[in-house]
């Protein structure tokens, strides 16, 4: 069976997606999948490589040797579109897109593989881009009433031209401290705690930085708990998975930088809210038309013990090591066994 991994990508987590897809292609059943790796670079360039999983986790594979690869939509044989390398044409049987963030987590890339008519792991481009879109995967759930923290919508616009207005509405409905976020970034990129005014309105200039929209929520002093989902119509859920962040919230820099932000494996909870965190985790994966994987983030609020739903992220961390991989691995489910397990799934959706 032919697999095209794909990794990189222009978003700001084009270095995450690098060493996801280093841990996939060397833990990949080599016995089962004919793997092809191709890499787009920060600037947007589609690349096939053969460089090594250590290549690629480091970013060498960029200047390395690589073929330039275009992609045809146009279902010129055997109904479906092709991936030209070096004028050759390529049709895998499935591709896996280890891509986080912008253009690859958030439907468009999935748009482009389901016009070609390929499948591919994860969720389908509108399922995609809504769980992206911070804003919108609230909207969805606030109809089914899922529980999350208090939240308002401000644009890009509102922040340049009138800043003062736009703080005093945010001030008008939450007391401080309040965490501000782009609604399409991921990896806590332009993510910031603001404790008051000056804050305010520096973490809504750095939020505008990447996105047009900005999330501004209450602050839940809560514990973070983490689950993860895999399947298609039945979904399964995993354990439950605590984080404890290294630095005062769970930035980019306790994510990926210190290397000290500590996982835990089935955590005490108070009686009753691990049953309660999976079946919402299962119920957000389904009402938002989930497939193949999510990684289902909540808080556990310290004051009342109540279960709030914070973010999905459809193509969560994906190294060895990453929350996802390791909650199904303590579910029984090695990580080679669970990237076999993916590409079945996406095989099983077919290519639409
Ligand atoms: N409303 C909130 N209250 C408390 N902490 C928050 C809140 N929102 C986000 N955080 C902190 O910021 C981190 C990143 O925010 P999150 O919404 O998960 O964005 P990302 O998609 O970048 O991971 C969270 O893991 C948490 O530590
Ligand atoms: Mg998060």
């Amino acid at each position: 069976m032919k697999v095209l991994v794909v990794f990189g990508g222009v978003s700001p987590e084009h270095e995450v997606s690098c060493l996801s897809a280093a841990s996939v292609l060397s833990h990949i059943d080599r016995t089962r999948f004919d793997v092809t790796a191709m890499g787009i670079t920060k600037d947007g360039r589609w690349l096939c490589t053969g460089a090594s999983p250590e290549e690629i986790g480091s970013g060498a594979w960029a200047d390395g040797p690589a073929s330039e690869v275009t992609v045809s939509p146009s279902r010129s044989e055997n109904g479906t579109g092709g991936f030209y390398i070096d004028g050759a044409r390529y049709v895998p049987d499935a591709i896996f897109p280890v891509l986080h963030g912008e253009n690859g987590e958030d439907g468009r890339i999935q748009g482009l593989f389901t016009m070609m008519g390929i499948p591919f792991v994860g969720c389908h481009t509108a399922s995609a881009a809504v769980c992206m879109d911070k804003a919108f995967t609230k909207q969805v759930c606030e109809t089914a009433g899922i529980p999350m923290a208090d939240w308002l919508l401000v644009t890009g616009r509102q922040v340049r031209t009138e800043p003062e207005a736009a703080a005093a509405r945010i001030e008008a409905r939450f007391s401080y401290p309040v965490f501000v976020k782009p609604a399409n970034t991921g990896s806590s990129v332009g993510v910031s705690k603001a404790a008051d005014r000056a804050a305010l309105r520096a973490a809504l200039d750095c939020a505008a930085a990447y996105d047009s929209r900005i999330l501004v929520e209450e602050f839940i002093d809560g514990r973070e708990l983490e689950i993860a989902v895999l399947g298609n119509e039945e979904p399964e859920a995993s354990g439950i998975g605590e984080i404890l962040p290294s630095r005062e919230f769970y930035s980019y820099e306790a994510k990926y930088l210190d290397g000290t932000s500590g996982l835990v494996f089935d955590p005490v909870l108070p009686e009753g809210r691990a049953e309660e965190l999976t079946r919402i985790a299962l119920k957000v994966f389904r009402i938002l038309d989930c497939r193949g994987l999510s990684r289902v983030d909540f808080f556990l609020r310290k004051r009342d013990g109540a279960v709030i739903f914070n973010e999905i992220n459809t193509i969560p961390g994906f190294t060895s090591i990453s929350m996802y991989p390791k909650l199904f691995e303590r579910a029984g489910i090695p990580y080679d066994e669970l990237i076999t397990r993916l590409i079945d799934l996406a095989v099983e959706a077919g290519g639409r």
